[in-house]
């Protein structure tokens, strides 16, 4: 069987020249679509290998002028623009598969052995046609072997139709899985979200995402779900060791249909696995590995198949995608936070009174947080929103801040504006979402006679009741225009006063009892 393959790197057509040279094929190889089509035109090729992306002729054209020139020539497109409206357009131009790069060895063999076996059933139905004519034979006999080959098409109609239907569903499960997975950002939904819909599709006993700390070099279990979830989420695991660290060296999935008939593992190894069947893939942007996705023990018991791991992969490439982008929000939002919080220092900086107010309740609301067992996301979150609390101050006149005298009500109203303020200058950045609220509501109180929403109780959010007693005991513990600072116990005798009124209840005694405040009380008896 002769084979054109055509693709503008030339390093993929040699890979793919090498990889199916073993099985036997010609193979000739062509670096532009206008070429390709020249030696179509000298050479009768049986099966065209073609980039869809390519300068002059395009892969898709390509194939509807090398089906004009020469009908019987069958095409597989393998492109790394992997969308399903491609693969839909492809397979509508005539083209007889569609893979993804990066391919699968295995599936690339299995596609071209498929796509010719194929079109040898179709010559062979033509030459049915023209073999109609009775000639010398009986019209019986005729009519019976006809009707024994018109059996046999109608079989094999019925088998290619019925993979034509499933490549249809795959294509649907993953065009939906990509919407879903594409448009979370946040890393940890992202894989949750991502595993669930792994999950949706094939019933596995447990799934995780492991991805490579680059800092300090090793695999973090990143998401993970089944009956070991809660033991693996967050573990490490150096990088050259395990399956996830064979899969990193090789680039390639591993599957494994029962571990304990796989000579890939020792006899130690197996009698240490609970697992009888996995599937580890890698996640691979580029040239960068990210990590890798394993799915283990299908609920039904059944091993799993090629089928599953050419799944696994391209809902693989799809996440390496989502992972690269959360990434990258990642760091936008961390260079605009900062941005934002040196413009806060800056503001504070200018009043004598107010410099370093922010750090001071970022870090009293990370100690109360701390003690209140609140998770390291929402930490993160507070100490942000702290740091940004007070940024609505900006725009308020300087002579507002530092008059010494009793304020009149529109100077006071100006002040109180300063939440609202500050949610309107960060909620157009797009970042800090979920801290939003926290700098908004900044001077509500438990009893609901705060500002600007009157919120209490359970509806105020926790990270904003722990803000509002780290701002409060601030700033009594600091020199203000009209006043000295208070000391620690008088300012923590005025918290414990207002308990159940302005604050709660929890979160002063939380305070009282953390690391922060002895610390301060022991700087304070030194000086
Ligand atoms: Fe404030």
């Amino acid at each position: 069987m002769r084979i054109l393959v055509v693709d503008d790197e030339p390093r993929i057509c040699h890979l793919i020249k090498e990889l199916l040279k073993g099985e036997g094929y010609q193979i000739d190889v062509s670096f532009s679509g206008d070429d390709a089509m020249e030696m179509i035109k000298r050479c009768d090729y049986h099966l065209l290998i073609t980039d869809l992306k390519m300068p002059g002729i395009e892969g898709i054209e390509l194939i509807e002028k090398a089906k004009q020139e020469c009908p019987e020539i069958r095409a597989i497109m393998v492109t790394g623009y992997a969308t399903v409206d491609t693969a839909v357009q492809s397979l509508r131009y005539g083209v007889d598969d569609f893979i993804a790069k990066p391919f699968n060895i295995t599936e690339l063999k299995m596609s071209v052995k498929q796509t010719l076996h194929t079109r040898k059933i179709a010559l062979a139905n033509i030459q049915i046609l023209k073999d109609s004519k009775p000639r010398s034979l009986g019209v019986k006999s005729y009519e019976q072997k006809l009707s024994e080959k018109i059996y046999i098409m109608s079989e094999q109609l019925a088998e290619v139709n019925k993979k034509l239907v499933q490549r249809d569903n795959e294509l649907d499960t993953i065009n939906e899985i990509s919407k879903a997975i594409t448009s979370v950002l946040d890393m940890d939904e992202l894989l949750s979200l991502c595993l669930n819909e792994i999950n949706g599709k094939i019933k596995v006993k447990h799934s995780s995402i492991m991805l490579i700390d680059e800092i300090r070099n090793e695999f973090v279990v990143r998401a993970s779900q089944g009956h070991r979830s809660m033991q693996v989420l967050g573990k490490t695991q150096k990088l050259d060791e395990g399956v996830a660290g064979r899969v990193v060296r090789g680039k390639k999935p591993i599957l494994v249909k029962d571990i304990r008939f796989d000579s890939r593992f020792s006899r130690y190894e197996r009698s240490d696995y609970k697992t009888k069947s996995f599937i580890s893939a890698p996640l691979i942007l580029g040239q960068n590995i990210l990590g890798v996705i394993n799915i283990i023990d299908k609920i039904s018991g059944k091993s799993f198949c090629e089928t599953d791991v050419n799944f696994l992969c391209t809902i693989a490439s799809q996440v390496s995608v989502a992972v690269e982008n959360s990434r990258l929000y990642k760091v936008l939002e961390e260079n605009c936070i900062t941005m934002v919080k040196s413009l806060a220092d800056d503001l504070e900086a200018q009043d004598l009174y107010m410099s370093g107010h922010s750090q001071n309740v970022s870090k009293y609301s990370s100690s109360i947080a701390s003690v209140m067992g609140v998770s390291d996301k929402e930490r993160n979150i507070l100490r942000d929103a702290s740091l940004l609390h007070d940024i609505g101050k900006i725009g308020i006149p300087e002579f507002i801040f530092n008059k010494p005298d009793k304020l009149n009500n529109t100077e006071f109203d100006t002040i109180k504006s300063h939440s609202v303020r500050g949610e309107e200058i960060i909620k157009p950045l797009g970042f800090l979402k979920e801290g939003i609220r926290h700098i908004r509501g900044h001077h509500e109180h438990f009893d609901g006679s705060g500002y600007p929403d009157r919120l209490g109780g359970e509806d105020l959010p926790l990270l904003t009741r722990i803000m509002t007693v780290a701002d409060s005991f601030d700033a009594m513990t600091s020199e203000r225009t009209y006043r000295q600072p208070l000391k620690i116990d008088k300012a923590m005798s005025e918290l414990k006063r207002m308990s159940g009124k302005q604050f709660d209840p929890k979160v002063v005694d939380a305070f009282a009892s953390s690391e922060i405040l002895k610390m301060e009380s022991e700087l304070e008896m030194k000086y």
